[in-house]
Order: C-alpha cells, then structure tokens, then sequence
C-alpha cells in the first residue's frame, strides 16, 4: 500500500477525529487497530520511508513521524477519557441503586478494654508483654510460691495436657493451659534484671462451669514491678492512679486484706463510685494485689535482700462487665452482634 504526502496529512486528519469521537471502550480499541495497530495506517506509512526516492525521503519521514506522535496522543487522550468514564457509566449499572454496605469493624469491647488499661499503666512507665498460654508447672505454679498439694494446683481445676513433643517415646511432660497471667511474672523476671515495670495482658483458661459470671476462658491483666526501694505506699499510688483514670475521679478504694501464695503482705482492692451506684452495693472487689513474696524473688534468682516489688492481678471481663453495665460473661464469646456493635 502507497502512502504519499498528501494521504499522510489526510490520515492525521481522520485519525484524530476517530479518536476524540469515540466515546467507547470497543470504538476506541477499533480506531486503535486501524491507526496504530501492527497492521495500521501509522505501521504502514513509517515502513514505507525506505522506498521513497531519496530526494523526498525527509520530508515524508518528518510528517511520517509526525502522524505517529500525534495519533499516539490522540489515543492516549482518547483512552484516559473513556477509561475514566467506563467504571462509573458501564451499560447495565444502575447508578441510583443503593450500594453494597461495607461495614467498619472495630475492636472487641475486651479489646478495647485490655488497650485502654495498658495505655493508663503506660502513662507511669509500665510496658507490656506477654507470656504463652500454654505453660508448664514452674511457671504456673513452683515458682509463684504454690507448692504440690496446693489446692490451686488440683486436677479439677485446671486444664492439664500431656504434651510429648517431637519424641513420641519420650515421657509425657505435664503442662497446662495457664490458670492465671501471674506465670508472666516469672517470664518476665527470669529475662530481665530489676528494675522491672511491665504490665501483662492475655488469656487464661479454668475448667469452670459456664454460667452469668464463669467461663473456662477469661482474660487477666497482671503488673509487676520490682526495684530496690519499692513499697506498699508505691502499690498503692499505682493502683490509685488507675483506679482514678479508669473508673473516675470519684472513685473511693480500700485494701482488703487477704491471701495469695505469690504476695506477702497481700490484698484486694474493692472500689465505690457513681458508676455503681446503680448495682447498690457499696463496695465491688475488682483486683488481687501485693508485695511479691521474697520467695518468688529467689525462685527467679533475684536477691530478696536487696529488692522488694508489687503486684497486682486483675480479670478484664470482670471489669468491663462492671463499667459496661453487662450482665452475662457470656456475651464476651457468643459473636452476637447486636451486643458487640455497642461498643
Ligand atoms: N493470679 C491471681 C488470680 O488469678 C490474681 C492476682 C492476685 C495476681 C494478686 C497478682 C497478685 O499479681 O499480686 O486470682
């Protein structure tokens, strides 16, 4: 096929118009093949250049490249214009109906409750970490000052496993699913010199019948802190400090005494405030606390001559059912969204 000057200026002509009239995906891909596809009119015009007459070859060369660039921008033009039509005017889209609702998640209300407790500790120092769920007796146990025999210990009260590792022939080691988030004092104290100031969210497991207020899974939060100078005062601002943030200024506390293996002299903490006043009960225990027993101290190697420290326990869902107003643990676990979408 012969092209001259004078078709190349009418091929700049119609091509350009094919471009900018089309006003489709199929329209612009057929102006597409015509002009500047492998067997096109632009294709067709620079392979000519070689055979015309020496004399005329640049000229025809300079309008032949001329063409191609042009096209080439009128195609580009031509496709940013109905590329960006195309997704909102599709033949067969009703724009006006209503479209697929999206909904936003958020946080679990424990979620959020677990973040906004560990964010008041982290205000005075506390950093968080962690621990696994799945532990053996010395952490769980030995260590925290609860010996063979101790009730707490009882194969009725917690979930035991008999976890033989890579070895199958090798004895059974006895582990558990952790009973209490005090096993990540230890972890922690047996990685760390003092001083120490962590606070430690997660979950923990006891084979309770499941009513209003049980549940085999329960979270926890434990906060430990150990220094050479620490004492009861230094527990009690601590614990004051949250008690105020999370509950509210008004909130009245007292330190009950009691007993846990891990803590001498130890305690729980009972608060008053507006926020109960519905429940009509003067005094709600929301926490276990005290000065770590000098025996937790050695079992981590720590010297019990030279540093003291505090800590405290507390079970998240208990909390948030007290502020939340919930009335069924529950609810926690159950997936129900009309509960979850309140918080
Ligand atoms: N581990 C205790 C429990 O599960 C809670 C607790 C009490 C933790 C006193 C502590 C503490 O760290 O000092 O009931």
């Amino acid at each position: 096929m012969g092209y001259d000057l004078a078709s190349i200026t009418g091929l700049l002509a119609e091509g350009k118009k094919a471009f900018e009239s089309a006003t489709d995906v199929d329209a612009l891909e057929a102006a597409r093949r015509e002009y500047l596809g492998g067997k096109g009119h632009v294709k067709g015009v620079l392979g000519g250049i070689k055979d015309v007459p020496k004399e005329q070859r640049g000229e025809y060369g300079k309008a032949a490249n001329l063409l191609n660039k042009q096209l080439t921008e009128a195609f580009n033009a031509a496709k940013a214009r109905v590329g960006a039509g195309a997704s909102s005017a599709k033949p067969g889209i009703d724009l006006t109906k209503p479209g697929t609702r999206r909904e936003v998640g958020h946080a679990h209300i424990i979620t959020q409750t677990i973040e906004e407790i560990v964010e008041i500790f982290g205000r005075i120092g506390f950093t968080q970490v962690e621990g696994p769920e799945v532990e053996d007796e010395f952490h769980n146990f030995d260590a925290l000052n609860i010996p063979q025999g101790h009730p707490a210990r009882e194969e009725a009260d917690n979930f035991y496993l008999q976890l033989t590792g890579p070895d199958w022939d090798a004895k059974p080691v006895p582990m558990l699913l952790r009973s209490q988030t005090s096993t990540i004092q230890i972890r922690t104290m047996e990685k760390q010199q003092p001083p120490v100031r962590v606070i430690a969210p997660g979950r923990v497991y006891r084979p309770d019948t499941v009513d209003a207020t049980h549940h085999f899974m329960f979270h926890q939060i434990e906060g430990l802190a150990i220094a050479e100078d620490l004492n009861f005062g230094d527990l009690k601002a601590v614990l004051e400090l949250f008690v105020h943030e999370y509950f509210g200024a008004d909130t009245r506390m007292r330190f009950r005494p009691h007993y846990f293996p891990f803590t001498e002299p130890s305690a729980e903490v009972d608060i008053d405030c507006q926020m109960f006043k519905h429940l009509k009960k003067p005094w709600l225990e929301i926490l276990g606390c005290g000065m770590v027993d000098p025996n937790v101290l050695q079992a981590v190697g720590y010297d019990p001559e030279k540093y003291t420290g505090f800590a405290f326990g507390m079970g998240v869902e208990r909390i948030a059912m007290l502020k939340h107003r919930i009335g069924d643990i529950r609810h926690f676990t159950t997936n129900d969204m009309r509960f979850l979408r309140q918080f």
